[in-house]
């Protein structure tokens, strides 16, 4: 068994061991950049973890930890050219130091190096594995496009915005952690309660995420604070505000909206936030979609002991700061 430290090593080394041929190099350079630009590798270890719980050895499993490390740092090139960003882990984002048309382009080629990893799996498991893959790539694109979508659009409901994280984020976290119990051989029943937990980790992982864009400290979030209310993005907080709030309040939100004074924009929606505790209702939703998810762990057939280090990252990423 292996601490969670030793997993996202064993991941570091993994991910440092792939050659990206060098030529042309504006096309590979991205890659290796965004690669080693050092994310959390949550995806890969819960991948890892859920392989584990049906067989020891770790190293059936690195490939396709690989293959879906590779697309989400894809989504992510992508994902920050269409929101707009400067900042990833950090530093400069992609499209930023290369331009946008090779950004596109070096992210439509991870999707590429994606799949080699995953033709390198077991011939068994490879049909399961690339059915997993592929619907789970397809509700990417899907929950990113309605991400974009609600942008403009001054109606969208809670349990539409729930969808489209569902699709953006957890279909993909899910993702993992079924790939993890496919390769290990897990039944179907398994496969599917972890992909479950994972979903419902996910959606809650992606309420801390948008928690953090509004509050986050510049220092350790490695993304723009404020950038989903620069761009209008209809997130939990800024739906659950337009729920609750007065209708002058109201009336003052909506005029933000047209605000390009980004910083006095953050500054009022954020006091409004605060005025109606939006934060706090934001956490209680997180912390109850945690919940939900281990239900859905408990019923995998295996020993809750080994559950323990799932139970124990899940928790510790719905606190996380980055
Ligand atoms: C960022 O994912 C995109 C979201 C789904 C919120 P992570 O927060 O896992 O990013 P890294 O890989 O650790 O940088
Ligand atoms: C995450 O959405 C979804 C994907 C990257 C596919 P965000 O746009 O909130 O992610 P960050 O905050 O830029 O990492
Ligand atoms: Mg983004
Ligand atoms: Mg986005
Ligand atoms: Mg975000």
């Amino acid at each position: 068994m292996y601490t969670i430290p030793e997993l996202q090593q064993l991941v570091e080394a993994a991910i440092n061991r792939v050659e990206y041929p060098k030529q042309p190099s504006n096309l590979y350079e991205p890659i290796r950049y965004i690669m080693r630009l050092g994310g959390k590798r949550i995806r890969p270890v819960l991948l890892l973890l859920s392989s584990e719980l049906f067989n020891p050895d770790v190293t059936i499993a690195i490939e396709a930890a690989l293959a879906i490390e590779t697309f989400h740092n894809f989504t992510l090139i992508h994902d920050d050219i269409m929101d707009n960003a400067p900042l990833r882990r950090g530093q400069d984002t992609v499209h930023i130091k290369w331009g946008v048309n090779n950004a596109i382009l070096s992210g439509d080629v991870m999707m590429v190096e994606a799949n080699k990893h995953l033709t390198l799996l077991n011939t068994e498991v490879l049909k399961d594995a690339l059915n997993c893959f592929n619907s789970t790539a397809q509700g990417v694109c899907e929950g990113q496009q309605l991400d974009m979508e609600f942008e403009q659009r001054e109606d969208v409901s809670i349990d539409e915005y729930i969808n489209m994280i569902r699709l953006k984020t957890a279909v993909l976290l899910g993702g993992s952690m079924k790939l993890g119990a496919i390769v290990a051989g897990a039944s179907t029943a398994d496969a599917s309660l972890l992909y479950d937990f994972g979903e419902n980790f996910g959606i809650a992982f992606q309420l801390q995420d948008d928690i953090l864009d509004v509050y986050g400290d510049p220092l350790k979030f490695g993304k723009q604070v404020g950038g989903d209310i620069i761009s209008n993005k209809q997130t939990f907080l800024l739906l659950k505000l337009k729920e609750l709030a007065n209708p002058d309040d109201l009336k003052l939100l909506e005029q933000q909206s047209y605000n390009t004074d980004y910083p006095s924009k953050i500054e009022f929606i954020t006091a409004l936030y605060s005025q109606y505790k939006i934060r706090e209702l934001a956490v209680t939703e997180m912390k109850h979609i945690l919940e939900i998810a281990f239900t859905s762990l408990e019923k995998v057939s295996i020993e809750t002991a080994k559950k323990t280090k799932l139970t124990e990252l899940a928790t510790s990423l719905i606190n996380r700061e980055h």
